[in-house]
């Protein structure tokens, strides 16, 4: 082993990232490095030892930030895409364009694609301001407006400021693009979620923008993963929009075996990935909705499950696992967004599945519910919302509801939990209001609840 990437492991341990002291404590040594050893070093050392044996290229490769050069599969729309934009680059305002399509389906790649390549034409592009937007970051018709502008601002006393009226934005907004004048092509991507968060006046006005502007011209180009969004706008606003459209269809299982073989020979070595396993990560994604953002995250943790378990090949078993773990992780990223009395009723369900995994009833979870509500100190929902927010769990995959017959007891709904508890719990702890019930309860609390339900001792 040579000095540096000694004194590279070193460092991890001497940062206290490991949550170790900073002196190692001295169990022997490693070989001939003369190291202290302990469990965390010869997991250092085994990984120094083995080598990178997966990768050959940047592992960003497959992340989601990453901007690939080839786009296969996609060459039809990013000519599309270029052929409505093309009239700008010779000082023609070219229509707006609206771009739909599922989730990972290319919309965003492409046109950023496209955008690289108009960029790379000196002179001509220099003509012209691309504007990228992602809605979804954006709070206001305000900060919308205000980006735009200070794109333009030179300086700092041109940029506009926060707590002004939006018409004085709307004309500061206005008098900047003015200034340097040319065409302005506003990427909005995920419109639909400005809509939904501000409604459609904000796009009002920028669709009508033009007539008020004296040597900048406004082009939109809205991206939407939400195929109907347009049937909520206003029809002026509809139409402007809408002046070209292009649909981008979801990649069937070998389209992205396509795809992902183009990004997995940039990024790991010869042989090392084993027949089937780029055709199984397709196959799964292209049961997603033919999404390609699922079938890279596949491969990637595909590719990091093999590296955990020292392997010198990605198999089919490591797809397997990453699909398990993906689906966890997407069912845990989905309890942490519920509303705070959706999480506080799914907490209560997970309790009362814990002591009766056949199914629980509808009642008992009402029960459980309104003693956490109390002990959060919040004013518990009635049967009615609970019911409605049990709906939705169920729609959200995260419970299963079913009519069980009870003889002369008539009908009751019984319920089972479709995700993995013990994952669950934690991502439920994570809200601030739902913390106080890992913290634990006042003895009086412990003796009735306990009292309540024998056997259970908390999660
Ligand atoms: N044809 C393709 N070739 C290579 N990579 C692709 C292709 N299409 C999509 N990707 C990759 O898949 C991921 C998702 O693509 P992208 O973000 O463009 O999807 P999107 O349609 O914008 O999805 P969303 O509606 O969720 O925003 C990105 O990492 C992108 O690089
Ligand atoms: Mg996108």
């Amino acid at each position: 082993m040579g000095s540096e990437p000694l004194a590279a492991a070193n460092d991890v341990v001497a940062t206290g990232r490991v949550g170790a002291p900073t002196t190692v404590p001295s169990v022997g040594t490693s070989g001939g490095s003369g190291l202290p050893r302990n469990s965390a070093s010869e997991v250092f050392d085994s990984v120094l030892r083995d080598g990178p044996e997966l990768f050959k290229g940047d592992r960003e490769i497959l992340r989601e930030t990453y901007i690939p050069s080839r786009l296969p599969h996609r060459e039809h729309q990013i000519r599309q895409v270029a052929e409505i934009l093309a009239p700008a680059l010779k000082g023609n305002v070219p229509s707006n364009l609206l771009i739909y399509g599922k989730i990972g389906t290319g919309k965003t790649a492409v046109v950023a694609q496209v955008r690289a390549d108009v960029q790379r034409r000196g002179d001509l592009a220099r003509k012209l301001t691309f504007i990228a937007v992602n809605c979804g970051n954006v709070e206001t018709p305000y900060s919308l407006m205000q980006t735009i502008g200070n794109t333009f601002a030179t300086k700092e006393a041109d940029r506009i400021p926060t707590g002004w009226s939006l018409d004085r934005v709307q004309a500061a907004m206005r008098d900047l693009m003015d200034v340097k004048g040319g065409i302005v092509l506003l990427i909005l991507d995920e419109i639909d979620r400005l809509v939904a968060r501000s409604g459609d006046g904000v796009l009002y006005t920028l669709c009508q923008v033009n007539t008020e502007l004296d040597k900048a011209r406004l082009v939109i180009i809205g991206i939407s993963n939400d195929l109907k969004f347009t049937n909520n706008l206003d029809a002026r606003v509809r139409s402007r929009l809408n002046e070209e459209k292009i649909l981008f269809p979801p990649y069937d299982a070998t389209q992205l075996q396509d795809i992902l073989r183009d990004r997995a020979s940039d990024v790991f070595r010869d042989g090392v990935v084993d027949a089937g396993v780029i055709e199984r990560c397709a196959a799964y994604a292209a049961l997603e909705n033919g999404d390609a953002r699922r079938a890279l995250a596949l491969l990637r943790l595909a590719a990091e499950m093999a590296e955990r378990d020292r392997s010198k090949r990605i198999t089919s078993d490591h797809v397997v696992k990453a699909k398990s773990r993906l689906e966890q992780d997407i069912i845990v990223e989905c309890c942490r967004t519920l509303p705070p009395h959706c999480k506080v009723l799914m907490y209560a369900i997970l309790q009362a599945f814990e002591r009766r995994r056949e199914g629980v009833q509808t009642g008992d979870v009402y029960d459980g519910y309104t003693r956490l509500a109390q002990r959060l100190g919040l004013q518990p929902l009635h049967a009615r919302s609970i019911s409605n927010y049990l709906s939705e769990l169920e729609n959200l995959g995260l419970i299963r509801a079913t009519i069980v017959s009870r003889g002369r007891g008539g009908r009751t709904r019984e319920i089972v939990v479709d995700v993995p508890v013990s994952e669950t719990f934690p991502a439920l702890l994570d809200d601030p209001l739902l913390a106080a019930l890992a913290r634990p309860r006042s003895l009086n609390q412990t003796i009735l609840t306990n009292f309540d339900n024998p056997g259970r001792t908390g999660p």
